[in-house]
């Protein structure tokens, strides 16, 4: 329900950032007697906006300028022609964005919703914040000032009830949820019902327990890389994509980090507990927790403990901190001067939270398990580019996937979670379910039988374009080009006899560049220079689409510089006329890519 007198915080966000961010407002808002609710955007009813005293808005800008999915209902809303200018005069709002200024529609959302609420007749309590990841002292260097700012605008509007004062930021909030254990005889509310699995199911909108049916390694044994072809049954799904969506997957927590992790907060695993939400319906419980619950599903299956924790972990452990020596570091962490220091502490070794806990044991074994949803954000779900097509494997959903593993300073190698979960899955041993759920993806195909496609995959990066071949030559569309990049023929030249076969049958036209077969490093930008005069007849006469995907950092600019000279050289247009050409082929979708890093 809308309320005059509560602050409401809405989000929009993918990896959590913005929510976390969200939350540290709310934070904020009680330390300072304020009435706050955190709502994610797609969460709240956008027509109760009309009566909403004071809106901030904390909206991350995802991929290439578009919303997060968890405020794509209200971007549709809110954008309507139907909404009457004016329509929210009595609204006053701030907008906190966060982005990334290497991307180049930096902010995007944020700058955009801005505008937006304006004309819909809002009035901004200040102007609106561009926090930025490539800052010196990371988002925080943006967010701290502008929270300032609005804190003083805000509080003019509420002010705090006379004669109190702010709380302090070490004193301790109370907890989002409390715990109740099944086996704490003492207290056990009436109303307390056992869902089953199916139930528990039923709640969780879109995912589907999909079946692992292989997971098969696809480079050599000696080859540096552990990239894995893995394959989910999907049967009985309902669930239909086209070459260039994704699929999601949410990881799970490596067993020895879940007992670590249950050992430093002296937890009984197979405790069961139901979770009450401490201030109604700001925050209910999540669905996606069985009721009961036990204490190894929790963590293993919710908290993300495995990532590099945010500054508000250590604003909130702090809170707990007994030791002296321990407390001081922690107040170090959470301050606004301390955030250097916790940068080449947390965030350039990529320390996890489970190991930050480890470093500081007193104040772990003093952690009340109400703040364990507070302490831990949610594990993020991951998206892979789907690598088949449902036309060549019915009923199936194949991904290609780098099992994520590097070093740092520290001297246990740093994994990444969803991929080494992914990889330590054994179908062979038993049934291995996998939840899944799938979405629209950045790529998209030309409809038109004839029109040809240009790939340009190294590595991973070939995965959206084994779906497209395999859904073109399904649907009899030729014309399919391929340059693919790797280290070497015989380490990591995956599909190497699929193509093969593809080639021979008149399917696809494939170009290789192994890097590192031969003394100078060849790469896909080298072949894609090389073969200028197809590309050239290809784009300006059969109007041709040409996509890159892939994770490398430079490979992408280097490619569309080498598209560019083909341009030149082979139409005779100036540098700038080539630009102008791959602009407007970009602007009518014939130029499309799709990286990560
Ligand atoms: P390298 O590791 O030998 O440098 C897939 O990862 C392939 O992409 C590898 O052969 C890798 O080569 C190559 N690669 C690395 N950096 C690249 C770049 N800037 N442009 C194109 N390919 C690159």
């Amino acid at each position: 329900m809308a309320s005059s007198h509560t602050l409401l915080v809405l989000y929009g966000s993918q990896t959590g950032t913005a929510q976390d961010t969200a939350e540290r407002i709310g934070r904020q808002a009680q330390r300072r007697h304020v009435r706050v609710r955190v709502v994610a955007l797609d969460s709240y009813t956008v027509a109760n906006l009309i009566s909403e005293a004071l809106v901030v808005f904390v909206c991350a800008t995802t991929g290439q300028g578009d919303p997060p999915d968890n405020m794509k209902n209200f971007w549709r809303f809110l954008f309507r022609k139907s909404l009457p200018v004016g329509s929210l005069c009595r609204l006053d709002f701030a907008v906190l964005g966060l982005g990334d200024s290497s991307y180049p529609k930096f902010n995007f959302v944020a700058k955009k919703l801005h505008k937006r609420l304006l004309q819909l007749g809002a009035t901004a309590l200040l102007p609106v914040g561009l926090a930025d990841d490539q800052h010196d002292f990371g988002p925080d260097g943006v967010i701290d000032p502008w929270l300032t700012a609005f804190w003083e605008k805000a509080l003019a509007l509420f002010p705090p009830p006379a004669g109190l004062q702010p709380l302090s930021d070490t004193e301790l909030l109370p907890p989002r949820y409390v715990f109740h254990f099944m086996d704490d005889v003492t207290e056990k509310p009436a109303d307390w019902s056992q869902d089953n699995e199916h139930e528990r199911e039923s709640r969780l909108e879109h995912s589907f327990v999909a079946h692992m049916v292989s997971n098969q390694r696809v480079t050599h044994p000696d080859h540096f890389q552990d990239v894995r072809l893995i394959e989910f049954d999907i049967t009985g799904s309902n669930i239909d994509f086209s070459a260039g969506d994704v699929v999601m997957i949410r990881p799970k927590n490596a067993p020895d980090d879940v007992e670590q992790l249950c050992n430093l907060l002296r937890l009984d695993p197979e405790r069961q507990f139901n979770l009450r939400p401490t201030d109604g319906a700001a925050a209910p419980v999540p669905a996606r927790l069985p009721r009961p619950c036990t204490i190894r599903q929790l963590v293993e299956s919710f908290l993300d403990i495995a990532s590099v924790p945010r500054r508000s972990f250590f604003e909130l452990l702090m809170s707990f901190a007994t030791n002296e020596l321990e407390a001081e570091k922690l107040a170090e962490f959470s301050s606004a001067q301390g955030q250097e220091e916790l940068y080449s502490y947390c965030n350039r070794p990529r320390r996890t939270a489970l190991e930050v806990l480890a470093d500081f044991p007193h104040t772990t074994a003093a952690i009340s398990v109400d703040y364990l949803l507070d302490l831990f954000p949610e594990i993020q779900p991951r998206s892979f580019s789907i690598a088949s097509s449902l036309l060549a494997h019915p009923n199936r959903i194949q991904i290609l996937l780098a099992v994520v593993r590097y070093k740092t300073r520290l001297q246990k190698p740093r994994k990444g979670l969803c991929s080494t979960w992914l990889a330590s899955l054994d179908p062979t041993q038993g049934q291995v379910s996998v939840p899944l759920w799938v979405k629209k993806g950045g790529l998209r195909f030309p409809s038109g039988t004839d029109t040809p496609v240009i790939m340009v995959g190294p590595g991973t990066g070939v995965a959206p374009f084994r779906a497209a071949i395999q859904e073109r030559t399904a649907q009899h569309r030729n014309g399919n080009v391929l340059f693919f990049g790797c280290r070497s023929e015989s380490g990591d030249f995956y599909f190497c006899s699929e193509w093969e076969e593809r080639q021979r049958a008149g399917q696809l036209t494939l170009f290789t560049a192994f890097s590192r077969d031969q003394e100078e490093k060849v790469y896909v930008q080298h072949r894609v220079s090389e073969q200028a005069g197809l590309l050239w007849e290809l784009i300006s006469k059969r109007n041709a689409h040409f996509y890159i995907a892939g994770n490398a950092k430079q490979m992408p600019t280097a490619v569309c510089d080498a598209l560019k000279r083909a341009f030149q050289s082979e139409g005779g247009i100036s540098e700038d006329q080539a630009a102008e050409m791959l602009m407007t082929m970009e602007k009518a979708g014939r130029f499309q890519s799709e990286t990560w890093c």
